[in-house]
This record gives C-alpha cells, sequence and structure tokens, in this order.
C-alpha cells in the first residue's frame, strides 16, 4: 500500500511539471510560407462562434463554427502581461455543423434545438509579429475544406487584417467574443 502511495504521488508530481510547456513559435518554409502549427486542438480554447451557412444565403464567409485556440504559452505570458508576446499564434478551426432539419439549418437533439457539430472544414491563423508584418500581425487561410492545407501563404491585408483592424476590440483580437482573453 505505502508503495503503490508513493508510485501516484511520483507520477502526480511528473504530471504538474510536465505543465511547463515549451513555446510553439511559427515555423516557415524556405519561401516563406507558414507552417500548419502542429498539435493546435491541444492549445488553449477560448470560444466559439457560429456562422451557419443557412443563415448566411448558403454562403457563410467563415463556415460555420469556429473553434479559436491560443498558443497556451503565449496565453501564460498575456495573463500576467495582458499584452499578446510577439510570436502569439492563434488558431482558428472550422467545423460545418450537422445537416439541418428546418429552414434555418438547425435539428432538434436530446439536448434542444440547435446547431451540433460535424466535420471540420479547414483553418485560419493569425501570428503576432511586429517586425516581419507592417500591421504587426500575419494572416494564413489553411483552406475552408478539409485537408487542411499543409503550408499557408501571407494574406494581404485588404483581405482579412483590415477587418479584424476596424473592430477587433484588442490587438486586432476579437476577445470582446472571448471571456477567457477579455480583461
Ligand atoms: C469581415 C471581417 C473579417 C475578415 C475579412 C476576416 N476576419 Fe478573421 N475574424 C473576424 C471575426 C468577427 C472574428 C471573431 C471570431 C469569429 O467570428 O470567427 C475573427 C477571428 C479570427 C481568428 C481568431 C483570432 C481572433 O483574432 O479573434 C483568426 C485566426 C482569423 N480571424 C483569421 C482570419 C484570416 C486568416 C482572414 C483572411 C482569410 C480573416 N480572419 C478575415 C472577422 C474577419
Amino acid at each position: 500500500m505505502a508503495a503503490a502511495t508513493a508510485v501516484f504521488a511520483q507520477s502526480k508530481s511528473k504530471e504538474d511539471n510536465s505543465i511547463t510547456r515549451t513555446r510553439y513559435l511559427p515555423e516557415y518554409t524556405a519561401s516563406g510560407e507558414l507552417i500548419l502549427p502542429k498539435n493546435f486542438s491541444e492549445w488553449v480554447y477560448v470560444g466559439s462562434p457560429l456562422t451557419p451557412h443557412a443563415l448566411n444565403d448558403g454562403k457563410a464567409g467563415f463556415p460555420e463554427f469556429h473553434n479559436v485556440y491560443i498558443e497556451p504559452v503565449s496565453y501564460e505570458i498575456y495573463k500576467k502581461t495582458n499584452v499578446f508576446p510577439e510570436k502569439t499564434i492563434f488558431f482558428k478551426e472550422l467545423q460545418l455543423v450537422l445537416p439541418g432539419q428546418f429552414p434555418d439549418g438547425s435539428r432538434t437533439e436530446p439536448s434542444g434545438r440547435g446547431y451540433f457539430p460535424g466535420k471540420f472544414n479547414g483553418a485560419d491563423v493569425t501570428v503576432k509579429d511586429t517586425k516581419k508584418y507592417p500591421s504587426g500581425w500575419g494572416y494564413y487561410n489553411f483552406n475552408h475544406h478539409e485537408p487542411k492545407a499543409k503550408t499557408a501563404k501571407l494574406q494581404a491585408q485588404s483581405d482579412c487584417g483590415y477587418c479584424h483592424e476596424a473592430s477587433a476590440k484588442k490587438d486586432q483580437v476579437w476577445t470582446q467574443f472571448y471571456p477567457l482573453l477579455d480583461k
């Protein structure tokens, strides 16, 4: 019994140590494309805005759930400083809703009528780097379908960043939709 307790205590302290994670920094190809960030689904989840096709004339700009993650060590730094550090990465994974039963695209499941997550559907990514990008952030699209692209070219500010600069609450990030980051 005593031995078992000791083993448990040891493995618990290992688990605590593993919380000290290595920061994942953006990786680029030789030609300067951003490489699809690794292990993003294990990052800190901050929110899921939802723009169903059925409520957007059948063609939502960003279909349909937008599951947003921030790189975890950048999040740790942000919590302390209240500033997104250089090389912060946001990952917005798109996810379709399950087929609707009603004209608004909703369906009924045991929890109620609404929108339920279906297949993954590509991703959009932002990277903060005030030396590399004139506006402070780089914007990348990894397809609005699966599979996600392995690498992505920098998007023009007039395609992506202008909207973030105009209406996102804090440093081009829509913290107004992410209570965890909204401070
Ligand atoms: C017309 C406005 C608009 C345009 C254009 C736009 N976005 Fe966004 N973006 C938003 C809004 C609003 C959110 C908040 C979450 C949501 O609704 O998806 C967002 C959130 C994001 C996020 C999550 C992190 C954050 O800043 O909140 C990423 C990553 C992102 N957008 C990337 C892109 C990329 C890449 C493009 C260009 C391909 C792009 N966006 C173009 C409005 C826009």
